[in-house]
């Protein structure tokens, strides 16, 4: 038999677990404390964990799926996505140590190492976020231990050239750890590709229903494996069953979502390019956006968020687009059912290399509406958009 798709061992993992009369569902098991039946045994982890802080059965197959899914040996859970981003980083990382990092990070990582990390001694030296591969090496020296990679990157959408970064950290000893949470696991493997840390906010995709927020970290090298269990020990990290029961079952059905929510975004995408008010649309996957040719050659897939940098207008002309919407959500984060905006210029001003983007940006999600509605409500958008354009454009009477 050819080797199983992602979709269907997604869910036979489900119904392969465990022998005799059961639920398809592990159970959530609420436990701080486990009792064992002889003091000789309390110490003794064979029978079960002995104190509930590994999140129980639906954590445990929550870890073997998301392991699964990523090629790993192992993946860890932790309480945020931003979590998955910042362990790995405290694990690997001493103090005179140096990490090289693009620009563009997620905005609250990229301050987890301008502040937490500078103030224990560790330098960050951020790239460009289109930086060719030689120029990103040419930050490396002797004290760097990392590569961290966001791709495509947070807000602009820029793409790491991965398996040229891999192969030339190898060569430096250096570390890579890529954020996918984009690619969500499925359209691109990090570990595939020689990275050796993936890292994804199971809040997004994984997750996939707005409602609980988590992190994986996924490993093939048992050394790095680890330092990043001690970390989370060290740390006290812990997830809630609940949280890790819910996605478990977002995972389940993740792979039709993205591939509905994705096929929704292209269409929205190629609609948006098309539109005289658009300057362009930041969507890898769409032919000549930014990272399209990488794209092309590295990811099976894809996702649903993308930045549309409009031609030119203000704040007053994004606002009357947003306001105006009916079928999108105002509200920060992505990878769940909804269609969601958000306006993005403020942000950008953190970065040390300026986007230099010629309009004001806004970053849509796209979910599991009609993409017909969708398009239709966008459209009124723009028409608000033009009518607060042209109303700022009229002298004072
Ligand atoms: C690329 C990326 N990484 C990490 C995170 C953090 O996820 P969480 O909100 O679960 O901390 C986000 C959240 O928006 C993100 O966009």
């Amino acid at each position: 038999m050819p080797p199983l798709s992602d979709r269907t061992r997604l869910i036979a993992s489900a119904t392969r677990r465990g022998s005799g009369r059961r639920p398809v569902n592990p159970p959530i098991e609420r436990a701080s404390t486990m009792l064992s039946d002889d003091p000789a045994l309390m110490q003794d982890s064979r029978p079960g964990p002995v104190y509930g802080l590994d999140g129980g059965s639906a954590a445990r197959e929550l870890r073997a799926a998301l392991a699964d899914l990523e090629g790993a040996s192992e993946t860890f859970l932790v309480p945020s996505g931003l979590a998955a981003v910042t362990v790995p980083l405290s694990a690997l990382l001493r103090p005179g140590d140096e990490i090289v990092a693009t620009d563009a990070l997620y905005g609250p990582s990229r301050r987890f190492l301008t502040r937490h990390m500078a103030e224990r001694g560790v330098v960050t030296r951020f790239h460009p976020a289109q930086a060719s591969t030689a120029d990103i090496m040419a930050l490396c020296n002797e004290r760097t231990r990392v590569l961290l990679m966001e791709s495509p990157a947070s807000l602009t959408f820029e793409m790491a050239d991965v398996p040229a970064m891999v192969q030339e950290c190898r060569t430096r000893g250096v570390l890579t750890v890529l954020d996918n949470t984009w690619a969500a696991g499925l359209a691109f493997r990090p570990l595939a590709h020689g990275v050796d840390v993936s890292v994804q906010a199971v809040t997004k995709y994984v997750a996939g229903h707005s409602d609980i927020l988590m992190g994986s970290i996924a490993v093939n090298a048992p050394a790095i494996g680890r330092a990043i269990q001690d970390t989370i020990e060290d740390m006290g990290w812990h997830v809630s069953p609940d949280d890790a029961w819910l996605a478990l079952r977002g995972l389940r059905t993740m792979p039709l979502r993205l591939e509905a929510q994705f096929g929704s975004a292209l269409r929205i995408a190629e609609w948006l390019q098309g539109r005289p008010e658009v300057e362009r649309v930041l969507f890898p996957p769409l032919p000549g956006s930014v990272g399209h040719d990488l794209w092309r050659r590295d990811f099976e897939g894809g996702a649903a968020l993308m930045g549309v940098v409009m031609k030119g207008g203000d704040r007053s002309a994004a606002h009357a687009l947003m306001r105006t919407l009916s079928l999108f959500g105002m509200g920060y984060s992505w990878g769940g059912f909804e269609s969601l905006i958000t306006y993005e210029t403020p942000q950008l001003s953190r970065r040390l290399h300026a986007p230099g983007l010629p309009g004001q940006l806004l970053r849509l999600h796209i979910g599991l509406e009609d993409p017909v509605d969708l398009i239709a409500d966008l459209e009124k958008g723009l028409e608000a958009w033009r009518a607060q354009q042209d109303s700022n454009l009229q002298p004072p009477a």
